[in-house]
């Protein structure tokens, strides 16, 4: 059973999927969630954390902590990313199961699957082929988060579960041009633009990629339900599970497509210039989610509707965002 008062660590509460978590935990009425400032908790200081966790001795973990960043970021900082991720997971799995936490959530990407997958990309390609060079780094970090709690479950029968989500966006996201991922980037793009009155923006490529995104409270919702917390959650048989699990929309939409519709919420009346001379990335990237959805989940927020109020929520926080 799970009691409101049981204790919850949420790393990394002050993301975009962190802060998308804690809201629905608390609409959820769990009344103890224990949540520290990277002030408080650097969560690369192992032994800092796994005092916290024996100290605390929460019952579940929700890990949302993690190095994040679009294509420059990653290209550009792959040491980075590869040392924090690997490091900050490490220490959250290996602290959580010395503490005998009983649930904890992992959350990985869909860019741990080959780079030339066949679509849309099921759960049992992972590892069958080359991953995409520029954020190989971060996706052997996932993966090797993936097969930790796999084999904490087998070895010392834990209840680690992974959930690789597709491409989120939604409040809190970083909106930042050169770090940002595809939507953040393009609803502030399009944003200033309208502000400066230019008559054009440009985005990279053809244009004709297809990709798949999730709203993040639609994310914050499998977690819950993969936990067991939400009222109509999936009953998990007391196994643990033993690998992971996708969680998409099932839609896939065309890059030309999608700044089209987010050209007409921000309001920017010019025109868009696809820049052909950069590169347009994998032609398609779509998880398959048939295994989530015969657990009994599905996405419920449509892209134009959480478009709308992604940048209801920009538009009341340009002072504050991460741009
Ligand atoms: N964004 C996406 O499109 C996407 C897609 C698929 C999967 N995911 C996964 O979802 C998870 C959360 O991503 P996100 O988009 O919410 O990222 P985010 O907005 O950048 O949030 C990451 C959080 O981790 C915290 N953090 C990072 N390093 C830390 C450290 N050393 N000590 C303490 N806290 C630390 C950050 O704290 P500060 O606030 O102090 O910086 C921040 O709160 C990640 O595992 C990511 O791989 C994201």
């Amino acid at each position: 059973m799970i009691y409101l008062e049981d204790k919850i660590f949420l790393a990394g509460h002050k993301g975009m999927v962190g802060s998308s978590i804690l809201k629905l935990l608390k609409d959820q009425g769990f009344k103890n969630i224990l949540i520290l400032p990277r002030k408080e908790l650097d969560l690369l200081n192992r032994a800092n954390v796994e005092a916290l966790l024996k100290s605390e001795k929460p019952r579940i973990v929700i890990t949302a902590a993690a190095k994040v960043g679009g294509i420059y970021a990653n290209d550009n900082f792959p040491a980075e990313f590869i040392h924090e991720n690997l490091t900050i997971q490490n220490n959250i799995i290996h602290g959580a199961y010395l503490a005998n936490v009983e649930k904890l959530i992992f959350l990985g990407s869909s860019c741990i699957y080959p780079k030339l997958s066949s679509q849309p990309m099921s759960e049992d390609i992972l590892l069958s082929g080359q991953l995409e060079p520029t954020n190989e780094p971060y996706a052997i970090a996932k993966i090797a988060g993936i097969k930790m709690c796999e084999s904490y479950n087998r070895q010392y029968g834990c209840d680690f579960r992974s959930l690789m989500p597709t491409n989120l966006y939604g409040p809190n996201d970083n909106f930042d041009t050169k770090n940002a991922h595809v939507i953040p980037a393009m609803l502030y793009k399009f944003h200033n633009a309208k502000i400066n009155k230019l008559k054009s923006v440009e985005i990279w490529g053809t244009g004709k990629p297809k990709r798949e995104f999730l709203h993040v409270d639609d994310l914050a919702s499998a977690v819950l339900y993969i936990l067991g917390l939400e009222k109509e959650s999936y009953q998990m048989n007391t196994k643990p599970m033993t690998s992971h699990i996708n969680v998409g929309s099932g839609n896939e939409i065309m890059i030309s497509e999608l700044a089209e519709i987010i050209m007409d919420v921000v309001g920017f009346k010019g025109e868009i210039l696809f820049n052909t001379e950069m590169p347009d990335g994998t032609p398609r990237k779509l998880l398959d989610t048939s295994l989530i959805n015969k657990m009994g989940w599905r996405s419920s927020i449509e892209l134009e509707d959480g478009l709308h109020s992604t940048y209801d929520w920009l538009c009341s926080n340009l002072e504050s965002i991460r741009s």
